[in-house]
């Protein structure tokens, strides 16, 4: 029978390393003949999204490898990729909104389900830093726009414009036309999400981007809002979100993610049924691109997009590797 004790027991069996194979799927007793077939848990383990989640999981890897938490791991890793001014979707050089402003947006959560999260902030080139100071500093999940900019530089950080030359050429050209159209898998990437699984078995993550690039002054997506971007139960497992924020939003992406795996499914399955869900929910979903990646207590991944072209990066003991999700249609 599937009881929450059991599910319990086989989190804390996890930390010594065996597990059986089935346990999320069917909770079955330890006694059960299902225990037998027992196999490790893959663990350490960083996943991250998009091409640029290798250098990123690079990062995260050296502090997971050195027996690192899960939450600096996550931290460090996408750091790389907001720095990155050759990256238009995320932190520095990151694609400006209609009116030419670099405005990012980031969240961060842990195993004990603190969460740090800000957004529309300008001016600072590694706002997943800043979510982890207002998680650990503040009595606040949320700071936005000049509040959070004011937080992060008394907490020492610095002002960068993060308006790289090469993304305001871009910005400019899209003036001559001034179109508002979502691009699906724009350069293929946009967010980073990243969800680690350290060797004592806790998991944390983080998301962070410039969003939707030419958004409305003071959009803000699914990145910086947990339970959308990125959601993190250490007793269960996590998961994060890509693609057009606002449909993320609507169905609580990465929450549900998450909830499905608590009920049994696989990472992937509980991806597939969460862009299932994005997909009932909205009339059209042309140009509608959105991608899932999660990660169970067992080191289990998976991913799941609506348009073909989402991938995901692996790291563990064993691979470094891209992973292509499956997809709901060829775009
Ligand atoms: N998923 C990023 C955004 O919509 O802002």
């Amino acid at each position: 029978m599937k009881t929450r004790r059991n599910f319990i027991k086989l989190s804390a069996l996890g930390s010594v390393g065996l597990v059986a194979n089935s346990a999320l799927a069917n909770n079955n007793d330890l006694n059960d003949e299902s225990f037998k077939n027992q196999k490790k848990i893959a663990k350490p383990i960083v996943i991250s999204t998009w091409d640029h989640g290798m250098a990123a999981n690079e990062a995260a890897w050296k502090i997971l490898a050195n027996k690192g938490l899960a939450l600096d791991a996550v931290e460090a890793g996408v750091r790389v990729t907001e720095s990155d001014p050759n990256n238009s979707s995320v932190g520095l050089g990151g694609l400006p909104d209609r009116d030419g402003f670099v405005t990012l947006d980031a969240c961060i959560m842990d195993q004990h389900n603190n969460c740090g999260a800000v957004a529309f902030l300008q001016d600072i080139e590694n706002p997943i830093s800043v979510a982890r100071k207002v998680m650990e500093d503040t009595n606040h999940v949320m700071m936005v726009g000049e509040g959070a900019q004011q937080f992060a530089l008394k907490k020492g950080f610095k002002k960068v414009n993060l308006l790289t030359n090469e993304s305001k050429k871009n910005w400019e050209k899209w003036k001559e036309n001034s179109k508002y159209q979502p691009q699906i898998n724009s350069e293929n990437h946009d967010t980073i999400g990243m969800l680690a699984l350290d060797e004592k078995g806790n998991l944390s993550g983080a998301c962070t981007t410039s969003g939707m690039a030419y958004k409305l002054h003071g959009r803000v997506g699914d990145s910086p809002i947990i339970g959308a971007g990125l959601f993190v139960d250490n007793e269960v497992g996590a998961a994060c979100a890509t693609g057009v924020g606002e449909a993320v939003i609507r169905i609580s992406g990465s929450a549900i993610v998450v909830e499905l795996m608590r009920n049994g499914m696989s990472p992937e399955d509980a991806c597939k049924e969460a862009v299932k869900r994005v997909i009932k929910k909205h009339k059209n979903i042309e140009n509608l691109q959105v991608g899932f990646i999660a990660l169970n207590k067992y080191g289990e991944t998976g991913g799941y997009s609506v348009y073909s072209g989402f991938n995901y990066a692996s790291h563990t003991h064993d691979h470094n590797k891209m992973i292509d999700a499956k997809f709901y249609r060829e775009e």
